[in-house]
């Protein structure tokens, strides 16, 4: 199965029959466990009730659902359900897009914490859990409460607007604090580092690190420096190596643009920030997604203005 033709959508209870085959299909392929999963006596009705009351992410290839989840959402915390990849699409990156996209939902439905059940049988399960942001939160019934913050999701109209986001982002961070920035050529990743910069109140200008790959901005005060890098022109992470940040990434903030799958193990504490643009207006929707106990809860100002 080419990873190509996977889509995405929102679950509804008309889909209840569907989803129970995958959940039956990916629960059953486990391990057997003691007291079993709860899922493997869902019905049909359940299900429905589910998605009703709730809601859920499905994963089609060529029209058929090989993966899917439910999302209950309670006050401001969504819980994650039947977690389900049928057993053929398994491997294939579809749970993390799925995982991915539910985050997105529930944070679009005004949540702002997931948390799921892992059960302790499962090891591995629970660290790839860990690999997306989620951290053990404390004893289940059946298993380990496990969360993570939602992200968080802003509109942005104008390039003012985007740096003032980078102003209000500076107030929240600390020396040692690593963001990476992605989003389309001219989407307003440099736009929110000027913010940034003015916020730091580190010696201009910010600009777009064309002929360089990266630039150190020293604070004008007692602050951090800012380190811009622009990685869009960095063929492979061992490039990135080569320029040497560690040596200031200690006392500085560094932002990497356009670094996703490149700059990630430059630090486990980090902030993603992806700028999507519109088909036509200049509003930008701007994902802000805090991953390690650094940015737990850190974003939470930023949240309630959105
Ligand atoms: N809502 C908005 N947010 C940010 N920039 C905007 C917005 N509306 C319009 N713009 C304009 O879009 C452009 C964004 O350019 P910028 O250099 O910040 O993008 P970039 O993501 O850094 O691009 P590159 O991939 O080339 O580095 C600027 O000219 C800015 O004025
Ligand atoms: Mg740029």
């Amino acid at each position: 199965m080419e990873s190509a033709d996977l889509s995405l959508r929102v679950a509804t209870p008309d889909d209840a029959a569907e989803l129970l085959r995958v959940i039956g299909a990916a629960f059953s392929a486990r391990r057997p466990v003691d007291p079993p999963a709860d899922a493997l006596a869902d019905t049909v009705d359940d299900i429905a009730r589910a998605l009703s009351e709730g809601t859920g992410v499905l994963v089609e290839a060529d029209g058929e659902i090989v993966a899917g989840l439910l999302i209950d959402i309670e006050g401001d915390t969504a819980t994650l359900r039947r977690v389900s990849v049928v057993p053929e699409a398994s491997g294939q990156g579809v749970a993390r897009e799925m995982v991915t996209a539910a985050l997105t939902v529930a944070a679009d439905l005004g949540a702002s914490r997931a948390r799921l059940v892992a059960r302790e049988e499962f090891p591995e399960l629970i660290r790839w859990w860990g690999e997306h942001g989620f951290v053990v939160l404390g004893p289940a019934p059946k298993g380990l409460w496990l969360g993570r913050d939602l992200p968080v999701i802003l509109d942005v109209p104008t390039a003012e607007a985007m740096q003032e986001l980078g102003r209000r982002l500076a107030a929240l961070l600390r020396p040692g604090d690593v963001i990476v920035a992605t989003g389309d050529l001219g989407a307003g990743k440099t736009t929110l580092t000027q913010g940034i910069g003015e916020g730091l109140d580190v010696e201009g200008p910010v600009i777009s690190p064309t002929f360089v790959i990266s630039r150190v901005h020293p604070s004008r005060g007692e602050g951090p420096a800012l380190v811009h890098v622009d990685a869009y022109r960095l063929g492979e992470a061992s490039e990135l190596a080569d320029i040497d940040l560690d040596a200031s990434l200690e006392q500085s903030v560094t932002l990497v643009e356009w670094g996703s799958g490149l700059a990630e193990w430059l630090a486990e504490d980090r902030l993603d920030i992806e700028i999507a643009r519109g088909q036509s207006s200049d509003v930008r929707t701007v994902y802000l997604t805090g991953t390690g106990p650094r940015w737990a809860g850190a974003l939470d100002e930023l949240r309630e203005q959105a």
